[in-house]
């Protein structure tokens, strides 16, 4: 098995995973409509322009590219915005998988690793910070969530149908940057915390709120599991091949089993930038689970996946480097390339 398609793969994750792939001796290929991805991130293979509802343009695209498994990335993240156009986030997101598991039954692939997101689990009982194993019960707050869900869903109602084997990838929170500053974060509309905080502390953005500090947690802000991109990355190479069972389907948490808290992230961002960031208190966001954290168990025991990037303040300085020099997005040098 050699050549992979990355739909995606001009994005945050993909981005680092097609590198990845390519240094492990496969070639990607990355299929990607650069909504929200960089035609500057694909630099380890070819990259076709198109959308991942288009069975057909997939199809052509698995044929001509002789394809041997599917990375699953390209879809819409921002869950705050779910909420407000569902019916688009249906659209792309279970469109999209519903179009690559037709072109792939059409090209003869059989084998498919998806980005699915611990917003399946919706919000565990405030009951303290047990970390969520794959077995608790799917009941996602968002149409982000159920978009992802139905995904894996319909991908493990293919596997039993007509033997796919595929894997659902459940991540916590990506951070990070790629190691040696070629990738990473460069969302148009970044709403993740870490890129956030450093853009505060550096005076690129505007203060952060934190939203909310009465949790039943330590020290009362919300606590994430930050999973650094490299690993997430590993992760995928990894199920590229592993035993899925009879079933054709399975599904792993991708996480370190360790929380940080907003206020957790501000001082480490503070410690890498050499600048607290300034913060006010907010009240609570409709919706935001006092903790997420995962149990990464089974995908140490099916995959034998061991996180590399344990050192919290590594994972932090690897971000704050690439934003201080981003190369490419919107927050790059005018003379860099931006796509
Ligand atoms: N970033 C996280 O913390 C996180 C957590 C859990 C799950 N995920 C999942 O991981 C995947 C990748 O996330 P990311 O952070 O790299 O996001 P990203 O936005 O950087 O990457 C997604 C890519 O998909 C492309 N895309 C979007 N719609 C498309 C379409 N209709 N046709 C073709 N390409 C399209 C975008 O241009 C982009 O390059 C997503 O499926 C997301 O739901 C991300």
């Amino acid at each position: 098995m050699k050549r992979i398609l990355v739909t995606g793969g001009a994005g945050y994750i993909g981005s680092h995973t097609a590198k990845a792939l390519a240094e492990a001796g496969y070639s990607p290929v990355v299929f990607d409509d650069l909504s929200n991805g960089h035609r500057a991130a694909v630099q380890w293979g070819p990259l076709v322009v198109g959308d991942v509802r288009d069975a057909d343009a997939l199809t052509r695209c698995m044929r001509e590219h002789r394809i041997d498994a599917v990375i699953h990335f390209a879809g819409l993240i921002e869950v705050g915005r779910s909420a407000i156009e569902p019916d688009r986030f249906w659209d792309v997101n279970l469109g999209g998988v519903a179009a690559v598991l037709s072109a792939m039954r059409r090209a003869r692939v059989e084998r498919l690793v998806f980005s699915s997101t611990a917003a399946v689990y919706g919000q565990p009982l405030d009951d303290g910070p047990a970390p969520l194993v794959e077995s608790l019960p799917l009941q996602p707050i968002n149409p982000y969530g159920d978009s992802k869900l139905a995904g894996e869903r319909l991908i493990s109602a293919c596997a039993r149908a007509y033997g796919l084997q595929a894997v659902a990838l459940r991540y916590f929170n990506a951070c990070g940057a790629d190691r040696d500053g070629r990738l990473g974060e460069a969302h148009r509309a970044e709403s993740h915390l870490i890129p956030l905080a450093i853009e505060a502390a550096l005076g690129l953005g505007p203060a952060l709120t934190v939203f909310g500090t009465d949790f039943p947690t330590p020290d009362g802000a919300c606590v994430r599991d930050y999973v650094h991109v490299e690993d997430l990355a590993a992760a995928h190479l990894l199920a590229l091949t592993a035993d899925v069972g009879d079933s054709g389907f399975m599904a792993l948490n991708l996480g370190l089993g360790r929380g940080r808290s907003v206020l957790e992230v501000i001082e480490a961002v503070g410690r890498a930038v050499g600048r607290r960031p300034p913060a006010e208190i907010g009240p609570r966001r409709d919706g935001d689970p006092a903790c997420l954290v995962a149990d990464a168990g089974r995908a140490g025991r099916c995959l034998g996946w061991r996180p590399g990037w344990t050192d919290f303040d590594a994972v932090v300085r690897s971000a704050v480097k690439w934003r201080e020099a981003p190369a490419f997005g919107p927050a790059a040098a005018p003379d860099r390339a931006v796509a």
